[in-house]
């Protein structure tokens, strides 16, 4: 008798549980189903030890976490990416955008301290219970990075890597490159036609996605889209200066707003697949027939 009350409430309480984690079971290159909300975690009023900026689901879920530090020299970065990070969170994700100042294309090896990116990720993860009506999954946690700011997460990585479930890297870069990494977690590499090409090259040959892949261990996955460039992910405004600085070479206008769309339901489906455990969501990355845009390169190394 105690031992049936038991199992009942055993189940009643795994099954609460399994319901309470949303999963999107949609086509990841639409909209997610949810209502996105912002917070902005300033240094000085909220003592956030960098400027933060989460995009997070309304509903009253639990969600898994995205940890996203972005690669641009300057100012307020996260919200450089609002459109995009946006949309990964209806999705159903917690987007925590971090600002990080180091220079895409630099010939002097930079390595800025780890150690405001762990703060940061402490303090989000002691200030955020109560905020908002929905709970961040803090042990379903991925990160996501741009550019130089791969060089932070990849070395996150490397020391310790047991906190994060899985990791993308857009358009990667990053001098760490030469040794493999020995504890990897599923990883997704995500490179563009132009990145190599213009007059600043953006993307460094031999510190790519392609190297990133390389020094990866299975499950990992690498694309490389074609007919687009390293600042077309970003925001109108900021992809304008990129445009007329002639920084990195980029796409014409005519498809952009499709590419962000793109953009963001490739980062989508690798992360409905691998934070929310919707198995059969990698197809939309993996099978080059459900992908938008055209691909020069897919390749999946998945069953390990
Ligand atoms: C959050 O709210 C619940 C219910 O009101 C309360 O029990 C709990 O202590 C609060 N947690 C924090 C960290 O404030
Ligand atoms: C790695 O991180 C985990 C979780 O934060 C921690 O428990 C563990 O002690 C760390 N390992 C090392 C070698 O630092
Ligand atoms: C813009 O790019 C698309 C491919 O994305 C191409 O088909 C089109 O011809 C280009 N338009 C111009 C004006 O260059």
């Amino acid at each position: 008798m105690a031992c049936g009350i038991f199992t009942v409430v055993v189940y009643f309480v795994l099954l609460h549980h399994i319901e309470l984690i949303f999963v999107d079971n949609g086509n990841p290159y639409e909209n997610g189903p949810l209502p996105v909300g912002e917070l902005t975690l300033t240094e000085t009023e909220d003592k956030s030890p960098l400027h933060t900026k989460l995009y997070f689901p309304l509903p009253k879920n639990e969600f898994p976490v995205i940890f996203f530090v972005g690669g641009f020299d300057g100012v307020v970065l996260a919200e450089f990416y609002e459109i995009t990070l946006r949309k990964i969170a209806s999705h159903g994700f917690y987007v925590f955008g971090v600002d990080y100042k180091f220079p895409a294309v630099s010939d002097v090896p930079q390595l800025p301290d780890l150690k405001p990116f762990y703060d940061e990720l402490n303090f989000i993860h002691q200030y955020m219970p109560n905020k908002t009506l929905g709970t961040p999954l803090w042990n379903k946690m991925s990160l996501l990075c741009h550019s130089s700011g791969c060089d932070i997460t990849l070395r996150m990585i490397r020391e310790n890597s047991t906190r994060y479930t899985s990791t993308v890297f857009l358009e990667p870069f990053s001098f760490d490159v030469q040794t493999p990494v020995t504890d990897t977690i599923p990883a997704m590499m995500y490179g563009t036609e132009y990145c190599e090409e213009g007059l600043a090259t953006c993307c460094v040959k031999g510190k790519d996605y392609a190297r990133f892949y390389d020094i990866w261990k299975c499950p990992r996955i690498k694309v490389e889209v074609a007919s687009f460039g390293h600042c077309d992910i970003l925001d109108p405004i900021p992809r304008q200066v990129c445009k007329t600085t002639h920084f990195c070479k980029i796409s014409n206008e005519t498809n952009v707003d499709n590419y962000r769309q793109f953009v963001q339901g490739a980062i989508s489906s690798f992360l409905i697949t691998e934070l929310q455990g919707r198995p059969d969501a990698i197809s939309y990355i993996a099978d080059q027939t459900k992908v938008p845009l055209k691909l020069l390169i897919d390749t999946a190394d998945l069953h390990c």
